[in-house]
């Protein structure tokens, strides 16, 4: 038994940062992933929103094999071949100037927040009142790291490593008035995930996204977009603020860029990028060479197999399935997301963590975020009747956890 014995050793060696669960993957083709015993599994999550062409995706394992026999890091001492060949690719996609590369979404992020706050430096330089307070959102989550984790709303992500980075405030999600009435010039920076992931998929409203771009227009703070969860195709467009048309003066990149392989961006405009000069930021692994081709090889492949518009059309094909399936269960109480990133709101977390543990069962992994919702991040390429075969199971679990409790599914429940 490897899973018993890898178990056993990992308890032992490893920080106790995390509740796996008990399945040991080898392998993986396509939407599916392979454990030890040749079982597969139907993958709703791709390793949390990474692996968006899927597993053994031929132009991702082509890359890696050309890269890894020619060259795998240089430093950022030097130039290498992919670095503005990608760069070129995520401005034209993003709508934004300048990028910097780095290994995770956590670091983008800090990257963000250090601009923000390196740019408010710059404009008090030219005479500027401008401060160095953030504002963040409710049920926000912007990764581990100490800036990272002082503009995250959940309190037990933040408090044991108390006191972190200081100068954020909290703005109710979606209220206009609570935004106008915290943002003043001591405001350097404008947090927003335009589709929250870890907060339970709850799309940002365009009346918030319009007030805090009109907001940071009138005194030179930025609006940081983290895009690291719903961006690079996720929802159907390459950014879910080009759903809105509101532009960010920076937005950060990472999960599913280079599908596997650990890379993280950056990108703004010219005009914030004046405040990074050499030297202020940097990292040694950040934009080497076998992500940059790893990266331009998924965006090419997307670009060519127009993934966009699959993404799109089968987001709302499994959107609808969704829907249906809620008007035929009380326990579900709302359906959320863009594209192919998706929340189904159950009415008890016991509830959500019983259908979680009891889909991956039926080999079909999905996810529990913010307790009672059950997320859906499948990769890029599913396929119409993977949605089926899963909506198909989650009505099969309903239905007796339904009868189970005495209470017959409600039938004719409208539901939106
Ligand atoms: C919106 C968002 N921001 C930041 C992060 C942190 O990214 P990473 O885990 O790569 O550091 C995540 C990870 O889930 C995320 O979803």
């Amino acid at each position: 038994m490897k899973l018993a014995s890898i178990q056993a050793a990992e308890n032992k060696l490893l920080l106790q940062t995390y509740e796996r669960n008990p399945y040991l993957f080898v392998g993986g083709q396509g939407v599916f992933l392979r454990d030890e015993n040749g079982n597969d599994y139907l993958d709703l999550l791709s390793g949390i929103g990474v692996s968006a062409l899927g597993y053994a995706h031929p132009a991702v394992e082509d890359a890696i094999r050309r890269q890894s026999g020619r060259l795998l890091h240089t430093s950022n001492l030097f130039y290498h071949e992919h670095t503005a060949d990608l760069a070129l690719r995520l401005t034209e996609i993003s709508g934004l100037d300048r990028v910097f590369f780095c290994n995770s979404g956590t670091e983008a992020w800090e990257a963000a927040l250090k601009l923000a706050r390196a740019n408010a430096t710059r404009l008090r330089a030219n005479g500027r009142t401008i401060g160095t307070k953030f504002l963040a959102l409710d049920h926000s989550f912007h990764g581990r790291t100490m800036g990272s984790v002082a503009t995250t709303a959940k309190v037990k992500y933040r408090e044991p490593f108390d006191p972190v980075m200081p100068g954020v405030e909290f703005v109710s999600f979606n209220d206009v008035a609570d935004l106008r009435a915290k943002f003043s010039n001591d405001v350097c920076g404008i947090c927003i995930e335009p589709l929250q992931g870890e907060g339970g998929i709850h799309p940002i409203s365009r009346e918030f996204f319009a007030a805090a771009r009109e907001l940071c227009n009138s005194t030179g703070a930025l609006l940081l977009a983290d895009e690291i969860q719903c961006g690079m195709g996720r929802t159907g467009k390459w950014f879910a603020y080009q759903h809105y048309g509101i532009q960010p003066d920076v937005t950060a990149i990472a999960k599913p860029i280079a599908n596997g392989i650990p890379m993280g961006a950056m990108l703004c405009t010219s005009d914030a990028a004046l405040a990074f000069t050499p030297g202020m930021h940097g990292t040694t692994f950040g934009g080497g060479p076998l992500a940059c081709a790893v990266a331009i090889a998924v965006i090419d492949t997307m670009k060519r197999e127009n993934t966009l518009a699959h993404v799109e059309q089968v987001g709302e094909f499994f959107r609808a399935k969704l829907s249906e399936l809620a008007t035929r269960h009380d326990c579900i109480t709302d359906v959320r997301g863009m594209g192919l990133m998706l929340g189904l709101e159950l009415n008890s977390a016991e509830l959500a963590k019983q259908v979680t543990q009891q889909m991956i069962e039926r080999r079909i992994i999905i996810n529990r975020t913010s307790d009672t919702v059950l997320r859906f991040l499948p990769p890029y390429i599913l396929e119409r009747q993977h949605v089926e075969t899963a909506v198909r199971a989650l009505d099969e679990i309903l239905k007796a956890s339904a009868a189970l409790a005495g209470a017959a599914p409600a039938g004719e429940k409208a539901h939106g």
